[in-house]
């Protein structure tokens, strides 16, 4: 099922961390065009109106690992709008790829024999990262960076730990705050002095975006302060050059 033009009649795509100007051309495209937008509730108003006017907008609701449309009821609208030859774009926050289950949507479609393509996003940990003015690589510092989940659907999430407490580690953790207390004793078993920076980054890119630097001694306390959606990158402190960030640090 495709259009004239070759396009898949559904696209997953990654509406960036919030802001409408980290959405990249290619999904504004495919906002502007598509007959349904099926959106988390992370995708906020601002992206959402970059929608056509022949748009039918549709949340899903899915936060983290919160309150959602069952997974096979959102397959299951995707492949119901997608066989009446409407146009799907199933966007998901930041990029599709990064803890969005893209897999098993995708997986239903070819199961269906529906043809999808895929429109990366800007991921949190991105939009955190450029908020310090920090690099989330470095040379001398760490060759690797992970991307960590606090929670899953089994509760808090195991990682490799001991990897995580070595000196210059980096991670972003997504949905960890819930998770912080049980982070930071995980971190400190494995020998992380209480010292290692630790800055949480809540609703990054979006105009009420908070800076949170903090140690793995305060994350607690830190991630106890915030509502909004928020990633900890563990390892990172902002850089004191990044000055014009100062007003949103808290
Ligand atoms: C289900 S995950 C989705 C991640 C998303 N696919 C991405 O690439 O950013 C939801 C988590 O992403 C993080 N997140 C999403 N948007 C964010 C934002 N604007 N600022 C900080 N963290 C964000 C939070 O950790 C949130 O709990």
């Amino acid at each position: 099922m495709t259009r004239p033009d070759q396009t898949p009649l559904v696209t997953f795509a990654g509406a960036g961390p919030g802001a409408a100007d980290h959405v990249t051309l290619a999904v504004a495209r495919a906002l502007a065009e598509a007959d349904v937008v099926l959106h988390d509730r992370l995708v906020g108003p601002e992206v959402l109106a970059l929608a056509g006017p022949q748009a039918l907008l549709i949340e899903v609701g899915k936060q983290g690992f919160g309150p959602s449309l069952a997974q096979e009821t959102i397959t299951g609208l995707i492949l119901g709008f997608a066989r009446e030859g409407r146009s799907v774009l199933r966007l998901k926050s930041g990029d599709p790829a990064v803890f969005g289950r893209l897999g098993e949507e995708t997986a239903a479609l070819e199961l269906a024999a529906i043809p999808y393509r895929v429109l990366p996003g800007i991921t949190a940990a991105s939009a955190a990262a450029a908020a310090l003015g920090q690099s989330l690589t470095e040379r001398g510092r760490n060759k690797e960076l992970r991307l960590v989940t606090g929670h899953d659907a089994e509760g808090y999430s195991e990682s490799d730990w001991a990897a995580l407490a070595r000196p210059g580690a980096v991670a972003a953790i997504y949905m960890g705050k819930a998770a912080a207390r049980f982070i930071q004793g995980r971190l400190m078993m494995h020998g992380a002095p209480a010292e290692t920076p630790v800055t949480l980054v809540e609703n990054a890119s979006r105009p009420e975006q908070r800076i949170c630097p903090a140690t793995l001694a305060t994350l607690p306390q830190a991630a106890a302060d915030l509502s909004g959606p928020a990633v900890i990158l563990l390892g990172l402190a902002p850089r004191a050059g990044a000055t014009a960030l100062l007003e949103h640090v808290i």
